[in-house]
């Protein structure tokens, strides 16, 4: 008789072979690359894909909306090239996923409110978004996405923008610390980075600060996501100081020393990214000084606050 059929014990796995993968947190079975109206390439297995033959400067027909709203939900991240858009067609996209938002730092500029110009030059003091974070989720209901269309990319090549899943960062903590991150809530202070680090003026009554919870809920695939990020959580309620400090500090190690957890854009110019703040954070690499890279943002309204696990 063969030796395989005189046990009931599964045979141990190589820790690199097909078995071991499947049963790795994250491991990825049910995503599609070829949707009715359009495909898409993959950055990652998980996260990031190219999207394919899509003219963003006219209207989506109900079709081609349909499957951007699921190829959204399936790779979070989804980048558009050689698109020319005008403001009116930037913000028609940002609209297809719900109202528009007007970002806290932009209370004191000209032009328009719902779009934010993200531009450094050899004078830039900061360039923004560089560090890993979510989009203002000092918001009581912060955005939900966030769609920024590169104009001009730096002559001599860098200025990437790396992105990171939140939902396969909580499923490679450990059962108990997922258990006790999942009751917990934590506070998020517009303060660390548009004083702290942008050293703006805040308005009248302070940039918002408002308390989410630690893990949250996608509101469309109804994964788990961990929902901290160092831009912007000052800390954990009901922790001791060091304790909450700690903590978050061995959360962000973790988020930006994993490179499993990422994928990176290369912009070219007249490249749109669109990425799912409910469920990623990213970081821009400012490694291109003293020359320039330019473009516009919007974000998008989320419909209510981060929901936390049992809400
Ligand atoms: C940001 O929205 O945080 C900026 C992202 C980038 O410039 O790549």
């Amino acid at each position: 008789m063969n030796a395989a059929t005189t046990t009931d014990e599964a045979p141990p796995t190589h820790p690199r072979s097909a078995a071991a993968h499947r049963s790795r947190p994250g491991a990825v079975t049910e995503r599609t690359t070829q949707y009715e109206t359009f495909a898409v390439t993959p950055l990652t297995p998980h996260l990031g894909a190219e999207v394919d033959r899509l003219d963003l400067s006219q209207p989506l027909d109900d079709g081609q909306l349909a499957d951007l709203h699921r190829a959204f939900a399936d790779w979070s991240v989804l980048v558009f090239r050689d698109q020319h858009l005008d403001r009116e067609a930037h913000k028609r996209f940002g609209r297809y996923f719900g109202t528009l938002h007007t970002h806290p730092m932009n209370y004191s500029r000209d032009g328009d409110p719902e779009i934010l110009v993200v531009r450094t030059t050899a004078n830039s003091a900061y360039t923004a978004g560089d560090g890993w974070h979510t989009d203002v989720t000092c918001d009581a209901i912060p955005p939900m996405a966030s769609a920024l269309y590169i104009r001009e990319t730096p002559e001599c090549g860098g200025g990437d923008t790396l992105y990171a899943d939140m939902y396969l960062a909580y499923e490679m903590l450990s059962e108990p610390m997922q258990q006790m991150l999942e009751g917990l809530t934590a506070i998020h202070d517009g303060a660390i980075p548009y004083v702290g680090s942008y050293k703006s003026t805040p308005p009248e009554g302070g940039y918002p600060r408002n308390e989410h919870p630690v893990v949250a809920v996608h509101p469309v695939t109804g994964r788990k996501v961990l929902y901290v990020n160092s831009g912007f959580t000052s800390h954990i309620r009901g922790l001791q100081p060091w304790e909450s400090r700690s903590l978050l500090d061995s959360l962000y190690r973790m988020i930006a020393t994993t490179p499993r957890l990422h994928c990176r854009v290369e912009w070219r110019p007249n490249t749109l990214t669109l990425w799912d703040n409910r469920c990623t954070q990213h970081h821009a690499v400012w490694d291109y000084y003293p020359y320039t890279r330019s473009g516009e943002r919007v974000s998008v309204l989320d419909e209510a606050p981060p929901r936390g696990v049992g809400d």
